[in-house]
Formats: structure tokens, C-alpha cells, sequence
């Protein structure tokens, strides 16, 4: 069980997260969506420990995770963009995670899962984007956590890799794990996602199954849903359109 309660996160004069409050209790697949720079990775990221925030508490099992760092055992993290040395070949970063985990149990049928093998001695910087991303899931998975945070993980993936990403995603749920996701691929959220968290200048601006989204914004699905709540609530609202239908350029983008 993950509690989060008055949640502040600035990066200088930029007030990213601003008193998020969030309960999320497992089982469950939750998608955590908003615009680009909404606070979704920053949500993440204080959830792991990455991001320190300014105020608020984060309770992971009951306990705070400030100054903790064994509870990170119970994750299984895909981060938005992984960083590793573009000389390290991908049978070495395996084993350097295992390394680092230092557990003995882990899902080597990832590997084939995925169709990595033939990439197995290959350089990381020598594969293409969608192959990497391909290796970050395995990394991900390797490990049996009852928590699973996943930060864009179809990001690059092919149509196949695509269906067996969500058949695992699928498998995991069914296990009783608690799965976030933040996606921009609404199609996924349709399929996936019992509750969506909608993140929206700086707060949780809404939160509820995919039916109740639809329901409030009278969508046919996602995609439309998500368009009425942000021509409603969010920067593209009336307020923000100049008369010519055309969301409102800012001044001082117009400024030599
Ligand atoms: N380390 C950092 N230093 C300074 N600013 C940061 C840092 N990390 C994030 N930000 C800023 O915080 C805001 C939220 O970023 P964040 O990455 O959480 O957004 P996001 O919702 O994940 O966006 P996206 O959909 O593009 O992934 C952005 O304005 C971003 O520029
Ligand atoms: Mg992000």
C-alpha cells in the first residue's frame, strides 16, 4: 500500500506537486496520466526515493520511506529513460542488476519472452531504441515485486512487443500486484487501466475507473474524455482560446 499526503515538489520557482494527496492499496492497475511536465515522473520518483520532496509524507507498508531504502526491494521500477554506459553488453547489465539486487530468484524467461537472445552480446549503445527499451522491461520484471511502477513503458515497442508487454502486464495484475503506469498511449489505458489518476497543475485533478472518466466528460473513450476534461479544466480551456477557435499564443513566445 502506497499513502501519499500533502506532497510538495518545486525545482526552483517551478511548483510542480502541490499537496498531492493519493492512497493507492493493492491489488490494482492504475494509470497516472496529465500533460507533458505534469508531475508524473516527479510523482514517481518521490514514491521512490529519487526526488526528495519538499513537504509531505510517503508511507510505503505502513512506514515512511524517508531516510529508508529496504522497502525499494518490494518495486519492480521501468524508469522513462534509462541511463547505462554505451559499452556495457546486455548479458553484462543483467548480470550487474542481479549483482546489485543481490537475489538469487529471477525470471531469465524474460529474455526470450522478449526475443532478446540474439542481443544478449551485443554493445547497449549498438540497439535500437525499441530493443533497449526491450532489455529496461526485462530489467524490470526480473524480479518478483508486489509493487510495479512503470514510467512509459511502450515507449519504442513494436506492435508484437506491444501484445506480450500487456499479457505481462495482464499476468502481474492477476497476481494481486499494485501496477501504476503513466502512459500517453490512451488506448493502453482503455485496455489496462481499472482507475485513472489525472495529474493537472500540480494536483490530482481527477481519479476513478475508466467508465467514471467517460461518464464525467462524455467521451466515447479515453482520448476524447481526457480532450473535454483539459478544454474544461485545463491550459486549452475557453479561457485560453482566442477567438479564432486557436488556443491563445503567450506574449512572450511572440517576442524577438
Ligand atoms: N531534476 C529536475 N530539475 C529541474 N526541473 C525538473 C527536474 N525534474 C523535472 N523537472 C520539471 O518538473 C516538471 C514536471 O516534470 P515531470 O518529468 O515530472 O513531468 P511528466 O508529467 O513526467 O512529463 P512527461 O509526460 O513529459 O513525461 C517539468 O516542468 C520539468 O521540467
Ligand atoms: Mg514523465
Amino acid at each position: 500500500m502506497i499513502e501519499i499526503t500533502g506532497l510538495h515538489k518545486s525545482f526552483g520557482k517551478n511548483h510542480v506537486l502541490k499537496g498531492v494527496e493519493l492512497s493507492l492499496v493493492p491489488p490494482g492497475l492504475i494509470a497516472i496520466l496529465g500533460p507533458n511536465g505534469s508531475g508524473k515522473t516527479t510523482l514517481i520518483k518521490s514514491i521512490l526515493g529519487m526526488v526528495i520532496p519538499d513537504r509531505g509524507e510517503i508511507e510505503v507498508d505502513g512506514a515512511s520511506i524517508k531516510k529508508a531504502w529496504e522497502y525499494r526491494r518490494q518495486i519492480s521500477y521501468l524508469p522513462q529513460i534509462a541511463r547505462f554506459p554505451e559499452n556495457i553488453r546486455v548479458r553484462e547489465l543483467i548480470a550487474m542488476v542481479k549483482d546489485l539486487r543481490g537475489e538469487t530468484e529471477m525470471d531469465v524467461s524474460l529474455i526470450s519472452y522478449f526475443g532478446l537472445q540474439p542481443f544478449l552480446d551485443k554493445k547497449l549503445g549498438n540497439l535500437s531504441g525499441g530493443t533497449r527499451q526491450k532489455v529496461n522491461l526485462v530489467l524490470c520484471f526480473m524480479y518478483d515485486c508486489p509493487i510495479v511502477i512503470l514510467d512509459e513503458p511502450t515507449a519504442g515497442l513494436d506492435p508484437v512487443s506491444l501484445v506480450r508487454l500487456k499479457k505481462l502486464i495482464k499476468t502481474k495484475r492477476e497476481e494481486g500486484k499494485l501496477i501504476l503506469i503513466t502512459t500517453h498511449v490512451m488506448d493502453l489505458v482503455e485496455e489496462l487501466a481499472e482507475e485513472v489518476v489525472y495529474l493537472l497543475e500540480g494536483n490530482i485533478h481527477f481519479r476513478g475507473t475508466v467508465a467514471e472518466l467517460k461518464e464525467k466528460y462524455q467521451g466515447r473513450n479515453v482520448e476524447e474524455s481526457i480532450a473535454a476534461l483539459l478544454q474544461k479544466d485545463g491550459p486549452f480551456s475557453l479561457g485560453a482560446v482566442a477567438s479564432n477557435g486557436h488556443a491563445k499564443v503567450p506574449e512572450t513566445l511572440l517576442e524577438n
